[in-house]
């Protein structure tokens, strides 16, 4: 079996994402062919050809690794290693020429993420991070921020494309957070949002429904930068879960407090 050093996961991603955001980058703001999931669930073009690169990049240096990838090119094969990838994050952002949006791509051992790589291509920033090893903005550690209280932070969200369907749909978290933090941004782009906490531009993160190509690479990082994730009510989050809050550590349990009575959980939508 292959194993995967933090030099080998660094490099191969490194590579591998500056080539892809650079077809990214010169696509952004040109006319798309693009089509709808859902009513405002969209894909392009972008979004499909970039997965391409990626898996066949991965299938050619570890050709017995599981593969699980947004738009559905990955291949299960029992190895203990799968390859998590959301080839753009943020796509509606793309397809409007906003310039947030960003590769994912984390490497789970069995069923633990060993390691994240998250590129804005735009703005050529490389977040990575390993298992025990640290966390990485193009090369330089990097650390959550030290801010202690709800009230003296910045926080971030974002709404998935099913709000229109379901009553649990985060707006009530979105107003009772508002009124208690400094700020609340919505950049749409969850990826960027766990590395912006990671590297403490933001103090925490919470959102309902991802998917673990969403948050994979992001929550190593995050976890690696000093930062903390669970679900709303501060018991263990994993990928598969459907709520995540993530956050510098030190608001985690006042954010618990703001988040965890909105209304109780069903089966993802
Ligand atoms: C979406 C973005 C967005 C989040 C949505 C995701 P996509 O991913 O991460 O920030 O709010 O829930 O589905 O579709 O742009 O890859
Ligand atoms: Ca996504
Ligand atoms: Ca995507």
């Amino acid at each position: 079996m292959t194993t995967v050093s933090k030099d080998e996961f660094f490099q191969f991603t490194k590579e591998l994402c500056e080539r892809v955001g650079a077809y990214q980058t010169q696509k952004w703001g040109t006319a798309l062919n693009i089509e709808h999931k859902g009513e405002i669930n969209l894909v392009t073009e972008v979004d499909k050809h970039s997965e391409k690169l990626i898996v066949e990049a991965i299938q050619s240096r570890f050709p017995d690794h599981d593969i699980l990838a947004e738009e559905g090119s990955g291949e299960r094969k029992d190895s203990p290693y799968k390859w998590i990838i959301d080839p753009l994050d943020g796509t509606t952002n793309f397809a409007h020429a906003y310039p947030l949006f960003a590769i994912s791509i984390a490497l789970e051992f069995e069923g633990k993420i060993l390691a994240g790589a998250v590129y804005v291509p735009i703005l050529k920033e490389l977040f990575q991070g390993y298992a025990g090893e640290g966390a990485f903005l193009n090369d330089k550690p990097i650390q959550v921020s030290q801010s202690k209280t709800v009230l003296d932070s910045m926080v971030a969200t974002g709404f998935a494309y099913n709000l229109r369907e379901t009553h649990d749909n985060n707006i009530n978290h979105f107003k009772n957070v508002l009124l208690k933090a400094g700020a609340v941004r919505r950049d749409g782009v969850a990826a960027i949002d766990l590395c912006y906490v990671a590297c403490g531009r933001y103090d925490a993160f919470w959102e309902l429904d991802l998917f673990p190509w969403d948050t994979a690479a992001g929550m190593v990082i995050c976890e690696e930068a000093g930062g903390r994730t669970s679900r709303f009510d501060g018991t263990k989050y994993t990928v598969y879960e459907r709520e995540i809050l993530i956050s510098n550590s030190l608001i985690h349990d006042e954010m618990v407090s703001i988040l965890k009575p909105g209304i109780p959980r069903g089966p993802r939508r």
